[in-house]
């Protein structure tokens, strides 16, 4: 699929997607969303790619939120079809692959949700958060009410989504919404520095991984244990797994081909 909204890139084993639209603040229309669908499908697909970091583009925004001026005209029942047909979040967090967000400026409504989607969160210092909706008469419709929620308790949650108020990335870090705030200008370097770290690990243990962690939060706890120990066991079945034990205890660094 060609791209009118996304530039994907491959570095080494790292897949970077920017969302291409830095007039609009790279806000989310329906067509930018199914791109993100169709991107992450793809690269699911592609064994070269171990993990994938998803910025926007120009200084100023990360994700300005869902594109407003689509919000005109429609009926309900065309907003609802529309929603399940692109349901770009969930496939990033049903991807097997870490997903890394590369927060560069304002990440508010679906640009926040859309960073609650990925795995981890490196923020810009002069990143802002916020989930505005209340303020259009909205919610937050891509998972803001759940994601948000169980990152960072619902207390927190409700005053954010209640108030529509931004937060800044310091903030947004002692919530615990973000894993890390660097200087703007050393954003790219070291979350591709992370990545590249993450990238060097086994695909299959962090596939499992990553599964096991989002059960965390979907299902009741007797069952996310069960579920832990046979991912667990499942990676005795990976040659990715002999060779991690066996160059640790050969004293030497793995290599992991992911399978
Ligand atoms: N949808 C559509 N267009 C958007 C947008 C969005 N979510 N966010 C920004 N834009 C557009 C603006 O309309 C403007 O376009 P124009 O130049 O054609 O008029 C352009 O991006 C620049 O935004 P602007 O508002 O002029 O920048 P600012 O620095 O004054 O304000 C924000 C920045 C982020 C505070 C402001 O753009 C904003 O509040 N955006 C909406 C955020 C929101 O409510 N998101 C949730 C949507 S459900």
């Amino acid at each position: 699929m060609g791209y009118e909204n996304l530039i994907v890139e491959e570095r080494d084993a790292v897949a970077k997607i920017t969302v291409n639209r830095p007039d609009k603040l790279n806000a989310l229309n329906v067509r930018t969303r199914e791109e993100i669908l169709a991107a992450f499908k793809d690269l699911t697909g592609n064994p070269r790619i171990r993990v994938v970091v998803v910025t926007g583009a120009g200084d100023k925004a990360f994700i300005a939120g869902a594109d407003i001026s689509e919000f005109t005209g429609g009926t309900a029942l065309q907003q609802r079809e529309i929603m399940q047909r692109s349901r770009a979040f969930d496939a990033m967090e049903d991807c097997p692959k870490p997903v890394i967000a590369m927060i560069n400026g304002f990440a508010l409504g679906g640009g926040c949700e859309l960073a609650m989607a990925c795995d981890i969160r490196i923020a810009s210092a002069k990143a802002k958060f916020g989930q505005p909706e209340v303020k259009l008469g909205l919610i937050p419709g891509g998972g803001g009410t759940q994601r948000l929620s169980r990152l960072i308790g619902e207390g927190k949650a409700m005053e954010l989504i209640l108030t529509g108020d931004m937060i800044d990335a310091e903030e947004a870090l002692r919530l615990g919404l973000v894993n890390q705030v660097v200087p703007p200008e050393e954003l790219e370097s070291r979350t591709m520095a992370l990545a590249n770290r993450i990238a060097d690990l086994s695909p299959v243990a962090l596939a499992m991984a990553k599964k096991s962690v989002k059960n965390a939060a979907r299902k009741d706890l007797t069952c996310g244990l069960e579920a832990e120990s046979d991912l667990f066991a499942l990676c005795f079945a990976s040659e990715d797994k002999e060779e991690g034990v066996r160059a640790f205890l050969e004293k030497r660094k793995p290599v992991f081909r992911g399978r």
